[in-house]
């Protein structure tokens, strides 16, 4: 193809934008998790529009949904893009969402140039990528790169179904999904996302596009406090063995962590039980849950030792004893430099104003760029609000991505 510019059409993607909304369990925003059924059927209605746009559509063995479309050298390997179209639960109506209804737009937009792209193009919807009932984030594009394992598939939900078997349950076939992986640089050389940014800074910074660097890598951490149920009104405060005392230690300390975080890093935790839970008994037991987070992989290892020390210092001086689960997420993730140029490019050409941005939150691309070059385009996201009913970014910043997106993907083909 020749390097012309392509506009979006803001109101088919508006259109479709709504449509892709009507999917959903109910509630505020957006719900459709993984294996539901709006997300179920919201999957027919995407498949349905990669047609419409002349892509020709296919599930590999993890449920992705691929569309391509051919280029005049359909033994080479294709240019990709992609996101997903799960929710959070209550979640929004942009998050993933517009990287795969962008990607649908871009080829609509090639196919209307009337030219034939030299690189097969390809569209992938990835399946369940927020965190599942099992904690698992990005479960097809870690199996569509080699990266889901059986260990992956034995993650129990809260009722002790696996993961395995709940893909089973969907029509997948779990052992299908494990082992190499389809994605190499044979069959694809570059992946571009669009994606919501997700966070205040495009917004502050009255910027229109975020060329991202890096996504940053994830530690969560369960910690299980073991103390002593006692009475609430008579054992003495210095006396105690107070398990919730020693997680509420545990909720500051991994927040100041993240205060003094480097590499873009954030510290959270997200959850804390206790037993017995009765009003007059000192508790006995506390489970926590967190996470941490930080595009520099050394601050995060250091980071992860330094808590470990801290909550067990804390808890011993409560009289607690604690265990500490870490599950290891994602790596941080560099993208890839030439790609990062070549949106720069477009956008430059474009004449849209871009900064470089670290991406905290993570997304298909971590997985993909550890087999082919890989970068993210993001766009400002209102008040920085996202996973939330409230998540919202503006048609026009959407449209402009769209056509950062479309004019990268011609500066690729052109290479
Ligand atoms: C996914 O959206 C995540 O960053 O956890
Ligand atoms: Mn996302
Ligand atoms: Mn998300």
């Amino acid at each position: 193809m020749t390097k012309t510019s392509l506009g979006a059409d803001g109101q088919r993607v508006k259109d479709d934008l709504k449509a892709l909304a009507l999917f959903t369990a109910g509630g505020g925003g957006c719900d459709r998790t993984l294996f539901s059924s709006a997300y179920n059927e919201s999957r027919s209605w995407v498949a349905d529009r990669m047609r419409d746009a002349g892509l020709e559509v296919r599930r590999d063995a993890a449920g992705n949904l691929i569309g391509t479309l051919e280029g005049e050298d359909p033994t080479g390997p294709a240019l990709m893009m992609g996101s997903h179209t799960d929710t959070v639960r209550g979640g929004g109506h942009f998050d993933g969402v517009v990287g795969v209804l962008g990607a649908i737009e871009t080829v609509r937009l090639i196919r209307e140039s009337g030219q034939k792209p030299r690189h097969t193009i390809q569209v992938v919807d990835f399946l369940g990528e927020e965190a599942n009932d099992h904690g698992l984030t990005c479960l097809g594009s870690r199996s569509m790169t080699g990266e889901l394992t059986a260990a992956d598939l034995d993650r129990p939900n809260t009722e002790g179904v696996t993961l395995g078997e709940q893909c089973a349950r969907a029509g997948l076939n779990p052992s299908g999904m494990i082992g190499g992986g389809w994605l190499t640089r044979e069959k694809a050389s570059a992946y571009l996302e669009l994606h919501i940014e997700q966070g205040p800074l495009l917004e502050l910074r009255e910027v229109e596009i975020g060329v991202v660097t890096a996504i940053a890598g994830i530690e969560r951490l369960v910690a299980r406090f073991l103390g002593q149920a006692d009475h609430a009104g008579t054992m003495p405060m210095l006396d105690r063995r107070d398990a919730l005392a020693a997680a509420a230690e545990t909720v500051l300390a991994v927040r100041q962590l993240g205060c003094d975080a480097q590499g873009a890093g954030v510290a959270t935790t997200s959850r804390v039980t206790a037993l017995p839970g009765s009003p007059n008994v000192v508790p006995s037991a506390a489970r926590l849950e967190a996470e941490m987070r930080s595009t520099d992989p050394v601050w995060l290892d250091t980071a992860r030792s330094r808590l470990a020390q801290e909550v067990a210092d804390k808890a011993t001086a409560l009289g607690v004893g604690v265990e500490l689960d870490w599950v290891h997420d994602n790596q941080a993730q560099p993208l890839d430099d030439s790609l990062q140029t070549a949106i720069i490019g477009a956008a430059e050409s474009l004449g849209r104003s871009w900064i470089p941005i670290p991406s905290g939150a993570t997304h298909d691309a971590v997985h993909v760029a550890r087999r082919i070059p890989a970068a993210m385009i993001f766009v400002p996201s209102v008040d920085g609000r996202s996973h939330c009913p409230e998540e919202m970014t503006k048609l026009s910043d959407i449209t402009t991505g769209i056509d950062v997106l479309a004019q990268t993907v011609l500066a690729l083909d052109c290479r």
